[in-house]
C-alpha cells in the first residue's frame, strides 16, 4: 500500500524513498537519516485531539492542522512544536518548513485520492528523511496502519483502530483498502 500511495505521491512532486518494488515482500528504497519528528495531519477531529481538546470524533475541523511528536519509544512519542525541534536540534528551519509544505501536499493528493475511492482521510502520520546530500524526503509508510481511514458512506473504520480498540474484522477492513487501491 505504501509502495502505491509512494508512487501516487512522486507523480504529484513530493520525492519519496521509493527506488524499485522487488517482490510483495521487499522494496529498495533510498537510505535515510530518519529526521526523528512523528508528523501528523488532521482533517477531522479524532483519536488523540479529540480527547485532549474535548471534542467529538467526527467534527470536520475548518482547516488541515499539522503537529510533531518528538520520536522516542521510551517517553511515549511525546507532542513537541517547531521550537521544541529547533532548539533539540532535530532539523533545521528550512528542514521544518519543506517537511509541512510537503505534509499539506501529502494531504492535498490523498484527501483527492482516497476520496475517489469511497473513503475520509481523517488523519495520518508521516515521516521524512535526510539523504546523503541532506534532501528531505517522504520515507517510512503510509498505510492503514498510520492514517485513518473512514467509509465515506458508513464511516465504518477501516484502519488501526479496528485493532487499537478492539472492534473486530482488521484483517477485512485491510482488505477493503487493499481492494479499493486496486492493488492486487
Ligand atoms: P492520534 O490521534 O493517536 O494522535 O493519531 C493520529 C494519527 O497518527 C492516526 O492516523 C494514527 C497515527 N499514529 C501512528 O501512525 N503512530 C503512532 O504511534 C500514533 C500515536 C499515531
Amino acid at each position: 500500500m505504501t509502495n502505491h500511495i509512494f508512487r501516487l505521491l512522486e507523480e504529484e512532486g513530493v520525492p519519496t524513498h521509493l527506488v524499485e518494488e522487488l517482490s510483495d515482500r521487499e522494496t529498495a528504497v533510498k537510505k535515510v537519516e530518519i529526521v526523528p519528528l512523528e508528523v501528523i495531519v488532521r482533517n477531522v477531529s479524532a483519536g488523540s485531539f479529540a480527547k485532549k481538546l474535548g471534542i467529538e470524533e467526527g467534527r470536520q475541523l475548518l482547516c488541515p492542522t499539522l503537529e510533531f511528536s518528538y520520536k522516542d519509544d521510551a517517553l511515549g512519542d511525546p507532542f513537541i512544536n517547531k521550537y521544541y525541534a529547533l532548539a533539540l536540534g532535530l532539523a533545521t528551519q528550512e528542514e521544518l518548513d519543506t517537511i509541512a509544505k510537503y505534509a499539506f501536499k501529502v494531504n492535498e493528493v490523498m484527501i483527492k485520492y482516497f476520496d475517489s475511492i469511497g473513503i475520509r482521510l481523517i488523519d495520518f502520520k508521516i515521516e521524512f528523511g535526510r539523504t546523503a546530500d541532506g534532501t528531505i524526503i517522504l520515507a517510512d509508510e503510509v498505510s492503514p496502519d498510520t492514517c485513518r481511514l473512514w467509509d465515506k458512506e458508513t464511516n465504518e473504520k477501516l484502519d488501526k483502530d479496528r485493532f487499537r480498540r478492539d472492534l473486530g474484522n482488521v484483517e477485512d477492513a485491510y482488505e477493503e483498502v487493499f481492494k479499493r487501491l486496486g492493488i492486487k
